[in-house]
Parts: C-alpha cells; sequence; structure tokens
C-alpha cells in the first residue's frame, strides 16, 4: 500500500537519510558513553537502540493526523522517522545527557517532551527530544530530525512491557486493570529515586538546592 506514495527512489533516500542522521546521534551518544567510562569511570548511558519506521507506519501516521498524503509532508512533518532510545541509569543522568547533546553545535532543538515531569495519564514516563541534525552527502546537506526517547531502566521495563499489552487489546482491557498499571508506573517511579537517593548518598554527592 505505501507503493502508492513512495517510489522506490523516495523510499531509499527515507532509508539513507534517516540511517545516517540516527548514525550521527548514536555516534555522539557512544562518544558520551566512551568520556563518562574512560574519565569518571561510571556510565550513565546503558543501551543504546535505534530504529527506521517502516513506509507502511509513516503512512498510517499521515492518515491518522489527516495529514496530507505527499513525500513533502513526510519530510516536513513526520519526525519520527529515525527514533534513537536511550537507557540511562538515573533520572539525572537522562537530563545531564540531554543537556550535552543540545549544546552541541550542530544539533538544533526541534521539540522537548518531558513525559518524566508531566507522565501521560497512563503513567507512561520518558523524556522525548527531537532534534534536527545534518547529514553532508556528496552535493548536498540534509537537515533531518531525529527523536531521541531517553529513559531510565526501570521506566524502560514498564514501557516495553506496556507496550504491547495496550496495542494489542486496547479496547478490551478494563478500566481497573489499567488503572493497576498505572499504579505499577508510580510505583516504578518512586523505586527511580530511591535507587537515584541511594547512589547520591554511597556515591557522596550532595543533595541539590530545589
Ligand atoms: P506518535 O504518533 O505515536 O509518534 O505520537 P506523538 O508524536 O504524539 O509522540 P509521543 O511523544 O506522544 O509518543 C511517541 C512514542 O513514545 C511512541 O511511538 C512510543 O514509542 C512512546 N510512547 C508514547 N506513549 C506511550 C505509552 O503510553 N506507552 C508506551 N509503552 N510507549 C509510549
Ligand atoms: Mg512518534
Amino acid at each position: 500500500m505505501s507503493e502508492a506514495l513512495f517510489t522506490p527512489e523516495m523510499l531509499k533516500e527515507i532509508e539513507v537519510l534517516y540511517s545516517c542522521a540516527m548514525r550521527e546521534i548514536c555516534t555522539k551518544l557512544e562518544n558520551l558513553r566512551h568520556e563518562f567510562e574512560v574519565t569518571k569511570s561510571r556510565n550513565p548511558i546503558r543501551h543504546i537502540t535505534h530504529r527506521l519506521k517502516k513506509p507502511d507506519s509513516i503512512l498510517g501516521k499521515l492518515r491518522r493526523r489527516d495529514w496530507a498524503q505527499d513525500y513533502e509532508t513526510v519530510r516536513d512533518k513526520v519526525t519520527d522517522i529515525g527514533g534513537v532510545r536511550v537507557i540511562c541509569a538515573y533520572i539525572e543522568d537522562i537530563y545531564a545527557i540531554a543537556a550535552m547533546l543540545k549544546r552541541q553545535d550542530d544539533v538544533i532543538v526541534v521539540r522537548e517532551k518531558d513525559y518524566i515531569k508531566n507522565p501521560k495519564p497512563n503513567g507512561y514516563r520518558s523524556y522525548h527530544l527531537t532534534v534536527g541534525i545534518p547529514v553532508f552527502f556528496s552535493e548536498e546537506t540534509h537537515m533531518i530530525p531525529v527523536e531521541i526517547q531517553m529513559r531510565t531502566l526501570a521506566m524502560d521495563f514498564w514501557a516495553s512491557l506496556e507496550h504491547p499489552l495496550r496495542y494489542k487489546n486496547a479496547a478490551d482491557v478494563p478500566e481497573q486493570t489499567r488503572e493497576r498499571l498505572t499504579a505499577i508506573a508510580q510505583t516504578i517511579y518512586e523505586a527511580d529515586l530511591e535507587m537515584q537517593q541511594i547512589y547520591k548518598e554511597i556515591s557522596g554527592i550532595p543533595e541539590e538546592e530545589n
């Protein structure tokens, strides 16, 4: 079905542009991780994964949002074709890594959604940062968006188990069951805060004012 919208050339272009953009972001994150390991002997970034949105999912998003179904709209509006996920040890690591990325000269911030401070009603917590990154090709430079989702190991545990549950039987999940999932997300958040507190106490890191 996606053939109607995307010519083979467009599919090739999407593949190459967004893969390169994701690779740029992953390299930046790997470099930060390397620096931390060597100079600070700690590892705030636990793992990094990435995925390229499939043409059918791109089309599905255009339909859901009632956006024009053309290539220009895809390039202008679908900012999560390239997706990078960063799993951190502690909540404060997420903000630290995000700040380090944001101050790099070739990174522009397109959108920031802080679902850690403002969780979704179902309890979902994560920090989403959409950035633009230049991809230098033989004849042109393209600014390509990449959506970076940052969360703790604990938040990732919840999100990765909850995701298939809600998308499979969204209509059939009883209210009470949804409330239980939300309660687990809250418990996990409290555990994250407590683990971070313990880490700071043991490492002798002073409490921040506010
Ligand atoms: P999309 O059309 O899905 O891209 O929504 P959006 O552009 O409003 O972005 P948003 O930041 O709300 O969420 C995008 C992505 O975050 C999703 O594709 C999921 O990977 C993740 N996400 C958002 N909400 C949830 C949730 O309730 N549960 C889980 N498990 N993941 C979520
Ligand atoms: Mg998305």
